[in-house]
């Protein structure tokens, strides 16, 4: 670790940009940071997050178990969709420069392959600049922990002599499929990254399907399949991976995964756990939402939300919104503005829906607490699109799930819920209205979703176990924290 002069100015304090109700840009001055207190063991770690919400939300509350384990913490992060610094007065936030309006306008799911490209290309060199000042002060940076999307990054930890970890945000499992690809490719089989549609098997992978395999967005297979070439390769060598899982959710696939990733693995999730219910979320959560629960019995209101980027057809709205209509189920819905193509918020409802359906036993807020709504006893279910986050979320607090993934690992998310947890049903047809309402009958109120609950508040149990000293995810904090200071 270097040791020269810091140039942190300790008593300086970033103005936040309360303003703004949806997308929280924070400014600041680009090459200032900011900090309170002196890390106690003296090694600073240096986070970079991916700027979407399900990526910075995890890697902020990593930040914070390692912050309580006496390291220092820097965020390095871009501007756009920047986290909220007076959330976090215990970490020092360091922008990288010129990651304002080009990333705004690649930040649209349909741009994710350009946004990879661009930031793992042009971002790597000011991210170099801001390691190498960083390691010129006195703290020096002990560790990079990067989001396994940053690849570029590898090639600058090895040029500065900096160990790099990396943090894969989704679950074992799906991370599985998600490079099966690549793996598959390299040990001769030929599928590539094709969009496959079947229900067969997939071989070494069982039990997911064909149709489980992520797909990205726009279609291009081989643009996809070269970055993913290039996270898999900047996963080898890396030092390590850390997960926000616990290892008796996932053993089986941890065992096969160390096959192909020798790298230690470190379990120590779930992530959220270790504090009260977060303040990641770039969002404002409305917290009426909860006032609105008091009011209903235990386990009846189920809870519709999916996630910070999955938008719909205005089609697929109207089959969801008949869906919770037909139900005659309580619900809380989030609508995420924007998420409806076409539509700012719930225009496209038909005439009277809001005074008929949502005024009885509905509610519909643009963004909620989600952790406490989870928490609430009122809340029986929850329809989701299987983010890994949601889906944790869920089985912390024991609430079964509907699944409508969409993208990415939501897609094998969902799987597991139905056919290997068996904690949750999958809609296998999209957004349909018909089977919307008897997926709200199966898990809100038959047998079936009785037995839904029993083993997902087994899994929550377990939950409650590995976090305890002595249990898996507290031994692997330890093994993680023993392993930085090792280096
Ligand atoms: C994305 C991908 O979609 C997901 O598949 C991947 O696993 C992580 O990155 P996102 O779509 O946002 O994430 O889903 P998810 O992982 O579930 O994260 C959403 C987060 O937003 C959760 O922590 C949830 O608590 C929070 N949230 C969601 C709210 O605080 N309020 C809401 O109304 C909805």
């Amino acid at each position: 670790m270097s040791n020269i002069i810091s140039t942190i100015d300790f008593n300086s304090t970033t103005t936040c940009n309360q303003s703004n109700p949806t997308h929280q840009t924070h400014p600041h001055n680009p090459m200032d940071t900011t900090t309170a207190g002196k890390p106690s063991n003296g090694h600073r770690l240096v986070f970079l997050p991916l700027p979407y919400q399900g990526h910075v939300s995890p890697m902020l509350q990593l930040a914070n178990i390692l912050h309580s384990k006496g390291f220092s913490i820097t965020i390095l992060h871009t501007l756009f969709n920047s986290p909220n610094p007076t959330n976090y007065p215990h970490f020092t936030f360091l922008p990288i420069p010129g990651t304002g309006d080009e990333l705004h306008s690649l930040i649209d799911l349909k741009n994710i392959l350009r946004l990879l490209n661009y930031i793992n290309a042009d971002l790597v060199d000011p991210i170099r600049v801001c390691l190498n000042r960083l390691m010129l002060e006195e703290d020096g940076v002990a560790c990079l922990i990067t989001d396994v999307h940053w690849f570029g990054t590898q090639s600058v930890a090895d040029d500065l002599i900096l160990p790099r970890i990396v943090h894969r945000t989704s679950n074992i499992s799906s991370f599985r499929s998600f490079v099966a690809p690549v793996l598959l490719r390299d040990k001769g089989s030929v599928r590539g990254c094709d969009e496959v549609k079947s229900e067969a098997s997939v071989s070494r992978l069982e039990p997911l399907k064909d149709k489980d395999l992520p797909k990205f967005l726009p279609n291009d297979p081989e643009g996809k399949y070269k970055i993913l070439e290039l996270t898999v390769k900047g996963i080898k060598q890396a030092r390590a991976l850390i997960w926000n899982t616990f290892k008796e959710l996932e053993e089986h696939e941890l065992e096969a995964l160390s096959q192909d990733f020798p790298n230690p693995h470190f379990l120590i999730g779930p992530f959220h756990k270790f504090f009260p219910a977060s303040s990641s979320s770039l969002l404002t959560q409305d917290q009426e939402s909860l006032s609105w629960l008091d009011k209903h019995p235990p386990n009846s209101v189920l809870y519709v939300s999916f996630g910070s980027l999955v938008r719909v057809e205005e089609s697929q709205f109207l089959e969801i919104a008949w869906g919770l209509a037909n139900s005659k189920q309580p619900f809380l819905w989030v609508v995420r503005p924007g998420s409806v193509e076409g539509s700012e918020w719930l225009e496209c409802l038909p005439d009277g829906f809001l005074e008929r359906i949502v005024e009885g036993r509905g509610y519909i807020v643009k963004w909620a607490p989600q952790q406490d709504v989870l928490a609430h006893p009122a809340t029986g279910g929850f329809w989701t699109h299987s983010g890994w986050n949601s889906t944790l979320e869920s089985i912390c607090e024991g609430v079964p799930m509907i699944c409508s993934p969409s993208f990415g690992d939501q897609l094998l998310n969902a799987r597991y819920v139905s056919d290997v947890w068996k904690i949750g049903v999958k809609l296998e047809n999209g957004f349909e209205r018909g089977e919307i309402q008897s997926a709200i009958k199966k898990v809100m109120a038959d047998e079936e979703g009785l037995e839904f609950r029993n083993k997902i508040v087994n899994i929550k149990g377990k939950v409650n176990f590995c976090l305890k000293k002595g249990g898996s995810s507290y031994s692997s904090l330890e093994d993680l924290v023993n392993y930085i200071l090792s280096f």
